[in-house]
């Protein structure tokens, strides 16, 4: 398993920047204002991966708000997007789990990466709300879609994939019970209700065998989730892992695993 939540955030933001859809950001950034400098918020902003990302594409003049309620993420956040020209970053240590309307006051764009399939139905709906009060544009990258496929094929993935996305149903963050892999079709269909118009792009990781550090930490957290679950289980989880890993060294594992991109905008 990752040594700290920062090691393994650093250890998945290349797989994450591979993965995001760019017809996305660029659907997103066309709807942003460029005559004054952009407010954007980013939710569970963890080290920053979402902000480094999007500040490459988005108007010259940033004012970032970054929220998490980790103090020690936050500050190697602001530390790391420090030398960003022209980028303004205040940070706000909180517990999302109520959403408070002076995040989103004022704000071009919220947005968040990782983070909505951690979030409840209610939440989300919250959040949509909140975005439709303050007239923002949204943008939610890489949320779990709940599919995963690992070559070579072991007997068991099928069941450990059930398992593990059992586990993340009943998940609870702060934010409620979790809508886990279900996350994106909610969000989307909380934003339409709350008059959005909703765009989904896959982003997928595809992970080839030399993502060997990845893979590994992937499957093992895959195994504990599953060894929660299903406690009976675990010898046949352990099997299973065993076998994961001897094809994780023998650098002939693949793993795609299911994510997708979410915007949201308001009709002009
Ligand atoms: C999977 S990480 C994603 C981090 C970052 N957005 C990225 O893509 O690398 C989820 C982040 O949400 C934060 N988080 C989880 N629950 C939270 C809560 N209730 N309130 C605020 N932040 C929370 C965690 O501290 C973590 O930084």
């Amino acid at each position: 398993m990752h040594e700290t939540l920062s090691d393994w955030l650093a250890l998945r933001e290349p797989a994450d920047v591979a993965a995001r859809s760019a017809a996305l950001t660029r659907a997103v950034v066309e709807k942003l204002p460029r005559d004054r400098p952009l407010r954007a918020v980013d939710l569970g902003t963890g080290t920053g991966s979402n902000v480094r990302y999007l500040s490459r594409d988005l108007p010259a003049e940033q004012e970032w708000l970054l929220v998490d309620r980790d103090p020690a993420l936050l500050a190697e956040a602001a530390r790391s997007l420090r030398p960003l020209r022209s980028t303004v970053v205040e940070t706000r240590e909180m517990n999302l789990g109520v959403l408070e309307p002076d995040i989103f006051s004022g704000r071009d764009l919220v947005t968040a990466s990782a983070l909505l399939d951690l979030v409840s139905e209610t939440w989300l709906r919250a959040l949509a709300d909140e975005c439709r009060a303050a007239s923002t544009t949204a943008l939610f990258a890489l949320t779990y879609n709940g599919r995963s496929h690992c070559s070579p094929e072991e007997p068991e993935d099928e069941m450990i994939r059930e398992l593990m996305n059992r586990h993340q149903r009943q998940n609870d963050k702060g934010f409620g019970r979790a809508a886990g892999p279900d996350a994106v079709d909610i969000a989307e269909r909380c934003f339409a209700a709350a008059g959005y118009h909703v765009r989904r792009e896959p982003s997928d990781w595809v992970l080839t065998p030399d993502a060997r550090e990845l893979q590994r930490q992937l499957v093992e957290g895959w195994a504990s989730a599953a060894r929660e679950i299903a406690q009976e289980q675990t010898s046949v989880i352990d099997d299973w892992l065993r076998r994961r890993l001897e094809h994780v060294d023998a650098n002939r594992s693949r793993i795609t695993v299911g994510h997708e991109d979410l915007a949201a905008w308001l009709r002009s």
